[in-house]
């Protein structure tokens, strides 16, 4: 049986998160929070669309919180097949046994499914959710030869980034036409400088400057750079200050050097903020 596997192989990282422990902190953009609401409510799937580290993955757990559904997230890489999602045979002592993947757990359970990354992954994952996003709400279980109901809760939520980048694959049309699309972005320096604040506990003072070098970095177009600064760098950038790390290092490693192995960038950009911090 090609299916045959070994117990402990399985190579896509995933995650459940129940409904207990507090709400995730959530930073309101524009009006995601009432689209998702009323998608949900009609279990259309949606996509969030943006660049990394700019919130998608942190409001799946907001919104998964709010509508008191367990979420499970899936971070799709190049390696991760619909076996991974479906399921397998495992061996188990002297048996073999069915296991659930994460999808089909999900399916069953009502819970959100978050395939972060979407387009990371294998072709056949596309496929293998294509009658869980149309009318059919229905998803096969190829192994087993079998076709499983979606339970009435069940909700499918993936992310993207967008391939105006080089080296980022592109999630085809029939694809993209499945779901209702989100877009996220660099939030306004007010948001964001809050946010800082509220993640790390850093001073309002110091993480208006963060926002200041982000925002002066991420205008500078020429340089090329295949990812500007997210709020996550910054973040870190705020962390690692408010524990201590004086703020030029700070910077230098969590913002700077992330962006760019270009020896002459990283000095630039760590002069610029030099003088900004
Ligand atoms: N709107 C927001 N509200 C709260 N935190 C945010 C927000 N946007 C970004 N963050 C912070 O940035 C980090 C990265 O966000 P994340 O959701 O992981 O990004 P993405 O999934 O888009 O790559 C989060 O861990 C959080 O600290
Ligand atoms: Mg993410």
């Amino acid at each position: 049986m090609d299916t045959l596997i070994k117990k402990s192989s399985t190579n896509t990282e995933n995650t459940m998160t129940s409904l207990t422990g507090d709400i995730p902190f959530y930073k309101p953009l524009g009006k995601e929070e009432e689209v998702f609401k009323h998608a949900y409510g009609c279990r259309i799937p949606v996509l969030l669309k943006g660049p990394t580290g700019t919130g998608k993955t942190r409001f799946v757990g907001y919104v998964a919180h709010k509508l008191n559904r367990p979420l499970i997230t899936i971070s799709c890489h190049e390696e991760t097949s619909s076996t991974d999602l479906i399921g397998r045979f495992i061996i188990k002592g002297a048996e073999t046994i069915w296991m659930d993947g994460p999808l089909t757990k999900a399916v069953k359970i009502g819970a959100i499914l978050y395939l972060d990354e979407i387009a990371e992954a294998r072709p056949d994952v596309i496929v293998a959710i294509h009658s869980l996003t149309d009318h059919r709400k229905e998803l096969y279980l190829d192994k087993l030869g079998e076709t499983i109901k979606a339970h009435k809760d069940f909700m499918l939520v993936a992310s993207f980034n967008p391939g105006y980048q080089k080296g980022f694959k592109e999630l085809k049309p029939s694809t993209r036409q499945r779901f209702v699309a989100l877009s996220f972005n660099y939030p306004s320096p007010k948001d964001e400088a809050e946010i800082l604040v509220n993640e790390t506990q850093l001073e309002m003072s110091v993480a208006k400057k963060l926002v200041g070098i982000a925002n002066r970095i991420r205008n500078l177009t020429e340089l090329g750079l295949t990812e500007t600064v997210s709020t996550r760098l910054l973040v870190d950038a705020a962390k690692l200050i408010h524990s201590g790390l004086p703020k030029r290092l700070a910077v230098r490693v969590a913002v700077v050097e992330p962006l760019t192995d270009d020896l002459e960038i990283t000095e630039s950009l760590a002069d610029l903020c030099d003088l900004m911090i």
